[in-house]
């Protein structure tokens, strides 16, 4: 089979990677880290299976397109696509679906919504209505933090469009879990659960990013948990879509909290989470290729096998990110982390220092440089039999990446990795 992967990150990356074990792929417009990278576009692409990665091109309807054209896609319309590309509306699905979720408002008027402000307390939460990167959800005990942040959202001065309407929504605390199901319509399967860490620094501190980190399997987070994100919010907001004339065909990525009241949705994205997927992806046992083609002719009949191995990325970002980001430094060290037992290295935010290189094989192993062109430059990701030796390998292969500026948290999986250790000792 040979597989057009749409998009140019970390998460095309490991899509690449995973579906390269029974397949021929290519990547638009991929990035001179990966293999197979090409610019021609994916309507100019012959394909049997179109996967698409990111969401922008599918909420300006890149799968309508290819699907118009006779291909068969993995990746929603874009009517389902608005689940990720409007939080009101996905609020509003989830709502008649009767998903439990975090109790809003969504508003475009400042006074109304500087009123709702006014009675919540506690904890704040303010989202962008639109498309922001990961970046435009904003948590704050601060009321006047909260308030500023509507009017810039508001004005269009903070994210521009995305912002003009907000989403403002009560705080709900307790660890958070992603769980990605591939879906063909009706039916739905989920993949490993994974967690990811949002917040720029150790301790979760610091501004929301597109995430700095991830890793799979999730303790706690059982058959038993999965079953009920199934039962609770995937299959009723498929059954509801389908009630909308929807029939959604691609990952749809539940981002949860497990409160003390028992699960809620915080978000629903409609791709593969970036980097849940450099986690999720490399630990599939069975071929990815056919469940995703499956999925994408509504003949879902696989259900993806995974052993008990564990796997742990972490993101490696420039200096500034997210805010703005350092580009142009040559990165040292891909070759050596590469190397090490259990390592792998994903590559999102690169360039090549000579332009032309795109190509069969990834510029790296053709001698040539790869320099930093973005926020979240690549995924170290390790695999191994559990979540500490997994973790071990990871940041073994951090070491070998070096530029001026590289930026990782340091407590990935940390407290997995501790609260499994504990468990295991007598
Ligand atoms: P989202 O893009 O909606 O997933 O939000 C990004 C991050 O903001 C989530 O992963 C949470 O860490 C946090 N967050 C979002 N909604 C809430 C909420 N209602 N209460 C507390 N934290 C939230
Ligand atoms: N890791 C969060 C996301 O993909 O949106």
């Amino acid at each position: 089979m040979k597989v057009c992967v749409v998009g140019q990150g970390g998460r095309e990356h490991a899509l690449a990677d995973v579906l390269g074990r029974s397949c021929e792929v290519v990547v638009t417009p991929g990035n001179p880290g990966i293999a197979g990278s090409t610019p021609a576009p994916a309507s100019e692409i012959d394909a049997d299976l179109y996967v698409i990665g990111p969401e922008a091109p599918l909420v300006d309807g890149l799968a309508d397109e290819l699907r118009a054209s006779g291909g068969l896609v993995f990746g929603p319309s874009a009517d389902g696509a608005r689940l990720e590309g409007s939080k009101a509306w996905m609020k509003e699905v989830l709502a008649a679906a009767g998903v439990p979720t975090a109790a809003h408002g969504s508003f475009s008027g400042l006074t109304e919504a500087l009123g709702f402000l006014h009675t919540m307390s506690d904890l704040f939460v303010i989202k962008t209505d639109g498309l922001a990167a990961g970046k435009g959800v904003l948590v704050t005990e601060d009321r006047d933090e909260a308030a500023a942040a509507v009017r810039s959202y508001l004005s269009g001065e903070a994210f521009g469009d995305a912002g003009r309407r907000v989403v403002i929504e009560e705080g709900l605390t307790g660890p958070e879990l992603s769980v990605l199901a591939v879906c063909d319509g009706c039916r739905a399967v989920p993949l490993a659960p994974a967690r990811d860490f949002k917040r720029l620094g150790d301790g979760d501190a610091g501004p929301n990013t597109g995430g700095m980190g991830a890793y799979s399997p999730v303790p706690g987070a059982g058959a038993d948990v999965v079953d009920e994100v199934m039962d609770r919010a995937v299959l009723p907001t498929l059954a509801e879509l389908a009630r909308r004339g929807i029939h959604y065909r691609g990952v749809l990525y539940a981002g949860l909290m497990l409160t003390p009241e028992g699960l809620k949705v915080l978000e629903y994205n409609v791709r593969f989470g970036d980097p849940e997927a450099q986690v999720v992806l490399p630990r599939l046992r069975s071929d990815l290729a056919d469940l995703l083609a499956g999925a994408a002719a509504g003949a879902l009949t696989d259900s993806p096998v995974y052993g008990d191995d564990a796997a742990v990325t972490v993101v490696c970002a420039s200096e500034g990110y997210p805010a703005s980001s350092r580009t142009g430094d040559v990165i040292a060290g891909m070759q050596e982390a590469n190397a090490l037992e259990g390592v792998t290295v994903y590559c999102a935010g690169v360039a090549a220092a000579d332009a032309g290189r795109l190509g069969a094989a990834p510029t790296h192993q053709r001698g040539g440089e790869l320099l930093t062109a973005g926020g979240r430059v690549l995924n170290v990701t390790g695999q191994g039999p559990d979540l500490a030796t997994a973790r071990e390998r990871a940041y073994a292969g951090v070491t070998h990446i070096a530029w001026p500026g590289r930026y990782v948290r340091f407590d990935i999986a940390a407290e997995a990795v501790e609260s499994s250790t504990r468990r295991e000792s007598p």
